[in-house]
């Protein structure tokens, strides 16, 4: 009887598994848009209101940058400085690092909005040769914004940022990268119907209403 029992409940240990290992696998919104389209400041927001962990890119890079005894730390900082992507060994190691720990403090948290990633082909073959299998892409939420208003912000931003990127010079530079580098990601998650379109140059709130009308649907 008892014995019986036993053998039941082992059967299911593969199935179970199965399922926890489905219910833990990292589910992934990729954020993209130019320097400055708001996507910090959207992904503030969907954190306060959805259950998701917000993962920058950019900030990781620039934690990393100011990390004593990094070996990247110099190529970070003049890649950061000349506004060009930094090879992707680098920061799918910050992310994937970043998800494991968040996933291992607490398991219900495998939402993540990665933001300001995969910015590049490189990024997207190291995301592919990392990731793939390991995270499932639900979608990409790109907030789209003019470049002047883009400029902009970040020149407001720089007013009281103190980083190294946000001054006119660099600008240039970032902007020429999204336009060639980035944008053609995006285009080819579009051509597979997983881009959510935001038009990211109005204000903040009506912004957000637009992604959160996304998220309600999307979960
Ligand atoms: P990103 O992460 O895309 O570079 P941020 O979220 O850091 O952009 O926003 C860049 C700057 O613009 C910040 O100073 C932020 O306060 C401001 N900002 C963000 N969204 C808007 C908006 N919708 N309208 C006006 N300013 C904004
Ligand atoms: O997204 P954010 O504006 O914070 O990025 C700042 C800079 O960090 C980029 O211009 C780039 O130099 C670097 N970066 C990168 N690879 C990424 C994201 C950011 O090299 N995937
Ligand atoms: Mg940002």
């Amino acid at each position: 009887m008892i014995g019986g029992l036993f053998a039941k409940v082992f059967q299911r240990v593969p199935s179970l598994l199965y399922r926890v290992s489905l219910m833990m696998k990292p589910q992934v919104v990729f954020v993209l848009g130019g320097p400055g389209a708001g996507k910090g400041t959207q992904c503030s927001k969907i954190v306060e209101s959805f259950n998701y962990t917000h993962l920058s890119a950019g900030d990781l890079l620039r934690a990393e940058r100011a990390r004593e005894g990094s070996e990247s730390g110099q190529l970070i900082s003049n890649y950061i400085k000349e506004g060009k992507i930094v090879p992707v060994e680098i920061t799918i190691n910050l992310l994937k690092k970043a998800m494991e720990e968040t996933m291992q403090e607490d398991a219900k948290k495998f939402r993540f909005l990665i933001d300001g990633f995969p910015r590049n082909e490189d990024n997207l073959q190291g995301w592919k040769k990392v990731m793939e299998g390991k995270a499932d892409v639900k979608f990409v939420l790109f907030f789209d914004c003019g470049n002047e208003v883009c400029i902009d912000r970040c020149l407001e931003r720089g007013k009281s940022s103190g980083r190294s990127d946000d001054n006119r010079e660099s600008l240039e530079k970032r902007i020429q990268t999204y336009l060639q580098s980035t944008r053609p990601i995006i285009d080819l998650y579009e051509e597979r119907g997983k881009v959510h379109t935001i038009d990211a140059s109005r204000c903040v709130d009506e912004v957000f209403a637009d992604v959160k009308a996304v998220l309600d649907k999307e979960g």
